[in-house]
């Protein structure tokens, strides 16, 4: 078996099961990492079509004196019900819609009932743990449990919204952004103090087609949104049409930084650059006049269509080159807009030492990557890159496959402690054994220190998060 078993379904649940590890974990590391990803892929006799369709599966690894325990369990969310009961979708998800009929087409007209499968990342609201995708229905869940809770309806602030807000721990605030499709549409900024729970809205633009945002850039004074001309058309998705056809490339737009002011909400300055696709921003800081701004830039947008669950389940998939681009945005002058690659690719999932450099200079970035350019098969390796350097290193180990890697810092309130003390987490499956394993990799050398073998394979997932034993969990990435 190869990368494909990573996007077989999962039959059975399991609780704290208690895995075997080889190697030794460090003693402070104590916490739980709690991923999102999709578990099951068809819906009666029906194949869901993207990999971005399938049904939330929780996965938590639970890790203390040494000791690791698995549980994994799907979100009980309306859609995963309706689908069970049914035999049939109930809800539109990316790029699969209910069965269409004519009743099921008008509906469709007058509503656009979005999914409440959060199936992307997991997030902290208030004191609560929720499972969230671009809908704004996330789904709350016990963290220890993994069961279901209810309903926790984000943002009404806009159509969907992004599972990548971030979380400013010097601030105490979430900030984040909605899209609007309906009437005056565009995207609206918002923040949430520590301790609320309804956003306040800090300012926003009106776009006449909105394009497609997976994430953004945060500075010290500034919120910067990165549109690629991936847009949607409004009438055709209220009209209709999936999720996924309801947007089209259009390179003549460019792609657009657009610099907010964070404290007024403001816009302070809207930049031009050639086209480019991006799902992931990796840090944003201001230096010398400008905005230095990192990201994974995808030359179109045709990885979307490239998750799908078709081409992801080819023997050899056809996937494009994310590369991880830095952009130079002058400050209070109208100076082009510089570009440098830091690494050609493939690299994508990027995480950093969000909780102390987010916002700020930083030197690593950690990826899911590929041994070749472009990737000829899915991700088949993690790799740590020093932007200051430009010299990488990778983990890889033969027909294994890694998830995003999560670093997690070694010591508590460490402001002298090296950027890469700490170790690296990741879901690898191994696809010969038929499992998968938790890995502990030492960031700093990028060498193995442990791993926890699970007795069975775990589908690819998306995104997670590290919560430390005892403290309030914050996002270790953005
Ligand atoms: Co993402």
């Amino acid at each position: 078996m190869d990368h494909r078993l990573g996007f077989e379904p999962v039959r059975e649940e399991c609780t704290r099961k208690r895995l075997p590890v080889e190697g030794d974990l460090p003693d402070w590391l104590a916490g739980t990492l709690l991923r999102n990803g999709p578990g099951r892929f068809r819906v009666g006799n029906r194949p869901l079509n993207h990999w971005f369709d399938g049904f939330a599966l929780l996965r938590r690894f639970g890790i203390r004196d040494g000791a690791v325990v698995y549980s994994n369990r799907f979100l009980r969310s309306e859609a995963y019900e309706h689908a069970r009961e049914h035999g049939a979708l109930g809800f539109r998800e990316f790029a699969t819609d209910p069965e269409t009929g004519p009743l099921g087409r008008l509906k469709r007209l007058v509503s656009i009932a979005f999914t409440d499968n959060a199936c992307v990342d997991i997030e902290v609201r208030g004191e609560g743990f929720v499972a969230t995708t671009e809908s704004p229905r996330a789904v709350s869940f016990d963290p220890e449990t993994l069961a279901t809770r209810g309903h926790h309806e984000r943002e009404r602030l806009g159509t969907t919204t992004t599972v990548h807000p971030h979380y400013d721990a010097r601030r105490g605030e979430t900030i984040g952004y909605t899209t609007r499709l309906g009437r005056k549409p565009g995207y609206t900024l918002y923040r949430i103090p520590d301790g609320g729970t309804e956003p306040d809205v800090i300012g926003g633009v009106t776009i006449d087609e909105p394009a497609y945002l997976h994430s953004f850039a945060l500075t010290e004074n500034h919120i910067v949104l990165t549109e690629g001309p991936f847009v949607v058309s409004p009438l055709d998705l209220l009209g209709g049409a999936s999720v996924a056809e309801s947007f089209a490339w259009k390179p003549e737009r460019g792609t657009r930084f657009i610099v907010f002011d964070r404290e007024s909400g403001d816009v302070a300055a809207t930049h031009r650059a050639k086209p480019f696709f991006v799902f992931h921003h990796v840090n944003a800081f201001e230096r010398n006049g400008e905005i230095v701004l990192d990201l994974v830039a995808f030359p179109d947008a045709s990885v979307v269509g490239a998750l799908s669950l078709d081409n992801l389940r080819s023997p050899s998939p056809s996937l494009p080159t994310g590369a991880l681009r830095r952009y130079h945005l002058p400050k209070g002058s109208t100076r082009a807009v510089e570009r440098e690659t830091l690494y050609a690719g493939h690299v994508e999932l990027p995480t950093i030492d969000y909780a102390r450099r987010n916002t700020r200079p930083y030197r690593y970035v950690y990826g899911v990557s590929n041994r070749k350019r472009p990737p000829a098969e899915f991700q088949n390796r993690l790799v740590k890159i020093d932007v200051e350097s430009h010299t990488t290193e990778t983990w890889e180990e033969p027909n294994t496959y890694p998830g995003e890697p999560v670093f997690v810092p070694a010591l508590d309130d460490a402001a002298t402690a090296g950027e890469d003390e700490g170790v690296i987490l990741s879901v690898v499956l191994d696809a010969a054994a038929e499992r998968s394993f938790l890995l502990v990799l030492d960031a700093a050398s990028f060498t193995e220190r442990a791993r926890a073998v699970v007795p069975h394979p775990i589908p690819f997932g998306f995104h997670g998060q590290f919560y430390r034993a005892g403290e309030r969990p914050t996002r270790s990435m953005a």
